[in-house]
């Protein structure tokens, strides 16, 4: 099983910081998360509206196996003393993706989401990974104009195809 060393994380953050949108209006700490974030990160996911929740994927064992597979790619940020934003982020030794990319409505605009994706990316290309992809519901407007802001390909040329494994990882939508 892959290990994110702490000089590896700490490199990821260096390489964050020197080379980063971490602007003035960007005061948060950005870095990798652990398993011990998942009550700052559960209590972040359920307050975005409209937020899609896995029963079995977003609970802390369903976190804790994806972040003991990609233990240095995945991020939080920290400001005011707790987690105000947060990616899942790994790969499958081909391609990156990011899951639940969100920050906190009274920190937004300020930076953050585009830094923390800027992290996810290097920590990628740390891995050896050349690209990397998401999903963003059509009626999310902020999501994409967030996307389209930053410079990512929204691809036309693609039907997304999935076929579900487990009935009981039920999907909850935020309010
Ligand atoms: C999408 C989200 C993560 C953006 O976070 P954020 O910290 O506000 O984004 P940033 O401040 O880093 O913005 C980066 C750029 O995108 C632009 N941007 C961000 N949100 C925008 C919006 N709603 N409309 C237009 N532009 C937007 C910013 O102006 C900024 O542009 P600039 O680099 O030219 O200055 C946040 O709005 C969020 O959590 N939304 C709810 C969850 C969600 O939809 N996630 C995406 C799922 S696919």
């Amino acid at each position: 099983m892959a290990k994110c060393s702490k000089e590896k994380a700490s490199k990821n953050e260096a390489l964050t910081q020197k080379t980063s949108v971490k602007s003035e209006k960007n005061t948060a700490q950005i870095r990798v998360m652990t398993i011990d974030d998942y009550d700052g990160v559960y209590k972040l996911w359920m307050s975005i509206h409209g937020f899609a929740i896995r029963s079995v994927d977003d609970s802390r064992e369903g976190v804790e196996v994806f972040l003991k597979r990609n233990p240095c790619t995945s991020v939080v940020a920290v400001e005011d003393g707790k987690i105000v934003g947060a990616i899942l982020c790994g790969h499958d030794g081909r391609r990156g993706c990011l899951y639940h990319v969100c920050v906190h409505e009274d920190y937004r605009m300020r930076g953050i989401g585009k830094a923390m994706v800027v992290f996810c990316m290097k920590a990628l290309r740390e891995e050896k990974i050349n690209k990397v992809s998401l999903i963003a519901f059509t009626t999310n407007d902020v999501g994409n104009k967030f996307w389209h802001q930053i410079g990512w390909t929204k691809r036309e040329d693609l039907n997304y195809y999935d076929f579900t494994l487990n009935e009981k990882n039920i999907i909850a939508y935020n309010k």
